[in-house]
């Protein structure tokens, strides 16, 4: 298996050059750094764990729409590698289960897809994640903030997938959701120190946007 894992982290190294858009290689290698960590402290099949992880974006239906449905370039990859089938379903079973669906969100079902759908979520949290809905939001065109637009709630996952807002009504659409959702103890205290530091910011940004302080 740990050469199948190395063929990964080169198959997405490949996968993403030249994408800025948030998900990229290293987005992806943090999420595979947070899953050991986690499944360190959680159990679960490792290797399991790791190339959902490694895998979780290549069929993302932004990057990649035509694949999305039956995780094509996924199969592709685990199928080359002589994964068998079972195994190659499961993975897969677990790519499609973590992504955000705004209030549909569900928790993935195996505790390999939970570890990583938690470690894909730490990611959009805390600094780096503060980086990230900057990074998207200028790769959107879309404004920082505007105090006219209140962030909206409960959208469905049709409804958060085709809103379109500042980057700073997305800390109240996603982001200050995202503690919660944790499946894991590991992760959800990782996510409390990374929210209280969003949370630090946002008080911040408010407070400079009235003023010089
Ligand atoms: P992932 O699939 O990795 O969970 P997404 O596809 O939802 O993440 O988004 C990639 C990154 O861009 C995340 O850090 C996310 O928070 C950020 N992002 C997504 N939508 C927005 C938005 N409307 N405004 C600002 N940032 C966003
Ligand atoms: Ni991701």
């Amino acid at each position: 298996m740990e050469k199948v894992i190395q063929n990964a982290i080169t198959f997405v190294k490949n996968f993403f050059e030249n994408e800025c858009s948030g998900h990229d290689y290293f987005h992806t290698m943090r999420v595979y750094k947070a899953t050991l960590q986690i499944a360190e402290k959680e159990g679960g099949n490792v290797a399991i764990a790791s190339l959902i992880a490694l895998l979780h974006d290549v069929d993302d239906i932004k990057i990649s729409p035509n694949t999305s449905a039956n995780k094509d370039n996924a199969r592709g990859f685990l199928k080359a590698n002589g994964i068998d089938e079972e195994a190659i379903d499961l993975i897969c079973k677990g790519i499609g289960e973590i992504s955000y669906k705004g209030s549909e969100s569900t928790s993935a079902t195996t505790i390999e897809a939970q570890i990583a759908q938690d470690a894909d979520r730490l990611d959009a949290i805390g600094a780096i994640g503060i980086a990230r809905a900057f990074a998207y939001g200028g790769n959107h065109n879309r404004v920082m903030h505007n105090p006219d637009e209140k962030p909206r709630l409960d959208m469905s996952e049709s409804e958060y997938r085709n809103h379109v807002s500042t980057t700073i009504n997305h800390f109240y659409e996603k982001l200050f959701n995202l503690k919660e959702l944790m499946n894991t103890q590991t992760a959800k205290q990782i996510a409390f120190e990374r929210e209280q530091y969003m949370k630090d910011f946002i008080a911040r940004f408010m407070d400079e946007w009235e003023g010089i302080k």
